[in-house]
């Protein structure tokens, strides 16, 4: 019995050394992938057809030659997170050879909804420094003060777009991003959720991205993209149904049957969301017996398909949330909240198939 506890305690203390190591170095996942994507890795194994062997990868990459021994050692991180796989010849087997996988496929230049911007945005060493002020910040007592700006001394927003816009507009580019996935999903498979609406405002609609494909999905829908004047000065609508608004939106929203709040609400603590949600209130018009509605999508957490990825991706998230803007990600008792002290009485809650997010119907 002793010694079966001792050996408890031996494995225990070694699964625990393992478990800690692996969390002290979860970022060179994203380290590395961040250097396969400077590499242009991903765009020379896609363009070489085949499963690309080591050797020739190594001759297409614009490395020095004395480095050339060391992209074997970068390319199995890589595939040991899922960014390639192998399938090597069963004639040459010493020689790995690298395919993509449906995650690099989504960082491929070309790709329609390219990611790399997050890569440009989250991982630039100025938005890196804020987590170092992380433990310092919870010991302060400084009046909703995000940890980027007891870094920077500036808010998230000003900082990107008055002080670094090269950061603004790879942010503008990363949500362009985003909302081409999902923008793409929601016209396809939820086109139930514009049934009636003659006319929807996209609140911090940003470039208009998901006003655009909604415009172009649900040509009876008038669409307008109502983000910060700076934003869209100088954006034409793409098509007869779409225009730019500029304004504040916790001071009026053009009036509308719908408001859409896509990851606005996440950006902000629970009392600039029931204002916001309150001048929403405002700019739904209810005519003819017909009645508006707020439309967000943002995440429910918790609400994940079982998925521990998806889970994951909304605890990330909600971390990101508190350092760089004050936000957060609610779980759906947190939403409800949020509802009722806005003066709306009923919501619906319809999860994005697969992804971390969902679609919620706020009715009043
Ligand atoms: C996270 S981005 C979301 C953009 C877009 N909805 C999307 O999902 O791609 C937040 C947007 O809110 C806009 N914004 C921030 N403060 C605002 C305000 N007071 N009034 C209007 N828009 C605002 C920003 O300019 C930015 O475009």
């Amino acid at each position: 019995m002793e010694s079966n506890n001792g050996e408890d305690y031996t494995q225990n203390l070694l699964l625990a050394q393992t478990h800690v190591w692996n969390q002290i170095f979860s970022f060179m996942n994203s380290m590395s992938l961040k250097c396969a994507i400077e590499l242009n890795i991903i765009d020379v194994v896609h363009n070489y057809g085949q499963p690309m062997p080591l050797s020739e990868l190594i001759a297409s990459l614009p490395i020095h030659p004395s480095k050339a021994t060391f992209v074997r050692r970068l390319m199995r991180i890589l595939t040991l997170s899922g960014i390639f796989s192998q399938q090597n010849d069963d004639e040459l087997p010493e020689e790995e050879r690298y395919v993509l996988t449906n995650a690099s496929r989504i960082l491929l230049k070309d790709h329609p909804f390219c990611m790399t911007p997050f890569f440009h945005v989250i991982l630039d060493p100025k938005l890196l420094k804020p987590w170092y002020q992380l433990s310092n910040w919870f010991k302060k007592c400084d009046n909703n003060i995000s940890p980027f700006e007891t870094e920077h001394g500036m808010p998230f927003w000003e900082f990107i777009t008055i002080h670094d816009p090269k950061i603004g507009n790879g942010f503008q580019d990363a949500m362009t991003s985003d909302s081409g996935v999902v923008s793409s999903v929601v016209v396809e498979k939820f086109k139930g959720v514009f049934e009636g609406v003659e006319s929807l405002v996209d609140v911090g609609g940003g470039n208009g991205t998901m006003a655009k494909a909604i415009a172009k999905s649900f040509p009876h829908v008038e669409c307008i993209v109502f983000d910060l004047p700076h934003v869209v000065a100088g954006l034409e609508g793409s098509s007869e149904n779409m225009k730019y608004v500029g304004g504040n939106m916790f001071e009026a929203i053009p009036s509308s049957d719908a408001v859409l709040l896509k990851c606005i609400l996440h950006n902000w603590n629970d009392e600039e969301c029931v204002k916001l949600l309150k001048k929403c209130k405002e700019a739904i018009i209810t005519k003819k017996g017909k009645i508006g509605k707020v439309i967000i999508i943002d995440m429910v957490v918790g609400n994940d398909n079982g998925d521990k990825g998806s889970l994951e991706t909304q605890i990330f998230y909600d971390m990101a949330m508190m350092i760089f803007v004050n936000g957060k990600e609610r779980n759906e008792k947190e939403w409800a909240n949020l509802f009722l002290s806005s003066g709306f009485n009923n919501y619906k809650i319809i999860p994005i198939m697969m992804s971390s997010r969902s679609l919620i119907e706020v009715y009043p």
